[in-house]
């Protein structure tokens, strides 16, 4: 694969590799472990708690995290997850505000599950299971969410959406411009 981890970056909207349904992982190749540890890196530099492939031009199903909210207790960088799935454990729903670091200044309240349980791989290929109510329920709703093309201005309130309206023609704007 000609792929240098080295030179991804964070693309942001409206790039329409976000739009695509990222493809699933088959083999997972030194490059892709490598790409997990750039993501785990460029989510830190940009001050997040997670980045899907997408959000670095690649439309894999795979996603970073951090390891928990308490990121300076953090002797782990992150968490790498490969060909993720949630199931959703019951119909309670919570609100709660997100940004995104492929739609800079843009903040809205979004609704999600908020018991999941997650399956993934891990990036030596060993399936693993996990189950949160909390903040790591969220961040893996989001990620996932990257992984099928949807965004949070996607599940906005029509309120939230229009107050966005404005950074979202920007961030078309500057495209434009390249
Ligand atoms: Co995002």
């Amino acid at each position: 694969m000609d792929l240098d981890p080295v030179s991804l970056t964070i693309v942001t909207y409206p790039d329409p590799i976000l739009r695509q349904k990222a493809e699933p992982i088959g083999e997972i190749t030194s490059t892709i472990r490598a790409v997990g540890e750039k993501m785990i890196e460029l989510m830190h530099q940009a001050d997040g708690v997670g980045l899907a492939a997408p959000q670095v031009g690649l439309s894999w199903r795979m996603f970073v995290t951090v390891i928990s909210q308490d990121k300076q207790a953090e002797t782990i960088p992150g968490r790498i997850y490969i060909n993720p799935e949630i199931t959703i454990e019951n119909r309670e729903l919570a609100i709660l505000e997100e940004g995104c670091l492929s739609l800079p200044d843009i903040r809205g309240d979004i609704r999600r599950s908020i018991a999941v349980t997650l399956n993934a791989l891990d990036p030596d290929g060993n399936p693993f299971s996990m189950t949160d109510d909390d903040f790591m329920s969220r961040i893996w709703q989001h990620e996932l969410d990257h992984l099928n093309g949807v965004l949070i201005i996607d599940k906005m309130n029509p309120m939230d959406r229009i107050a966005v309206r404005k950074a979202l023609k920007e961030l078309d704007a500057t495209t434009i411009k390249g």
